[in-house]
């Protein structure tokens, strides 16, 4: 890794990770790197080529071909899978659906894993916030700033729920916890590792996360970028 300032940022669905990350990266000229896209481009890439979400050594081979590629400016979010752009089609329920069983395939983890960090070594800004789940533990565990941005339960089902207009509530809550149940059998985001900062957003508008992690990094790192 280079002399880049890394901040970590792990956390379930809903709980603000992608938005306060791109936000903050935007505050400090930092670049942003949004790891969940990248098993959702996967995972819309195997239901586009009729791989069987269920059969991981399918899904394994699949991953070293997937012609994969994101944008790292928080003013320009891009994802595009060959010569598709993704941006929005992985975020469809059927793409959220099947993404958990993509990611649990640990020959996936180790190739995206490498392909992250290749991709925070490449970034030429001063810094890159990185969010996802794994990021404080497995991706960079030796990042400067690390946190876990958290939510209830209700409160990130009511967000992600706010988000797709034309799903019913109840059945965005139901999907949203069962994806983080079986995402929390791979990677554990619903606790801090050693070191890792905390930041609960349930009674924190989006405006009032961003800044409490603003200043952790500030203190964090001793640094005032942005100001
Ligand atoms: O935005 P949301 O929290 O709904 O999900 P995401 O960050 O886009 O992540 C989509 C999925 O990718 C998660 O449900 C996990 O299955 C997987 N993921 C992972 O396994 N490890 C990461 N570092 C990031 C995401
Ligand atoms: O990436 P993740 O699934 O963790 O969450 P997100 O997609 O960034 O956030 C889900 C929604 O919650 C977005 O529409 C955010 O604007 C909103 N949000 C909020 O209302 N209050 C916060 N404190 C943080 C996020």
């Amino acid at each position: 890794m280079t002399d880049q300032i890394v901040v970590a940022i792990d956390g379930p669905a809903g709980s603000g990770k992608s938005s306060v990350s791109k936000e903050v990266a935007r505050k400090l000229g930092f670049g942003y790197l949004d790891t969940g896209a990248a098993y959702r481009a996967l995972a819309w890439y195997a239901l586009d080529e009729n791989v069987d979400t269920a059969d991981a050594s399918a899904i394994a081979d699949a991953a070293t071909v997937f012609p994969y590629a994101i944008s790292l400016d928080p003013d320009l979010y891009w994802v595009r899978v060959g010569e598709t752009d993704v941006t929005s089609a992985i975020r469809e329920p059927r793409v959220a659906a099947a993404v958990s069983a993509v990611a649990r395939v640990p020959a996936v983890r180790d190739s995206v894993n490498a392909a992250f960090r290749r991709l925070i070594g490449e970034a030429t800004a001063p810094g890159v916030v990185v969010e996802g789940r794994d990021i404080t533990t497995v991706v960079a565990p030796d990042a400067p700033v690390r946190l876990l941005l958290t939510a209830a339960p209700e409160v990130r089902a009511a967000r992600r729920s706010a988000e797709l207009t034309s799903e019913d509530a109840a059945s965005v809550a139901a999907a949203l916890h069962q994806r983080d149940a079986s995402d929390a059998r791979v990677a554990d985001f619903l606790t801090a590792a050693e070191g890792v900062t905390v930041v609960d957003s349930t009674d924190l508008d989006f405006a009032a996360t961003v800044d409490a992690v603003l200043e952790i990094v500030r203190t964090q790192t001793g640094e005032h970028h942005g100001d």
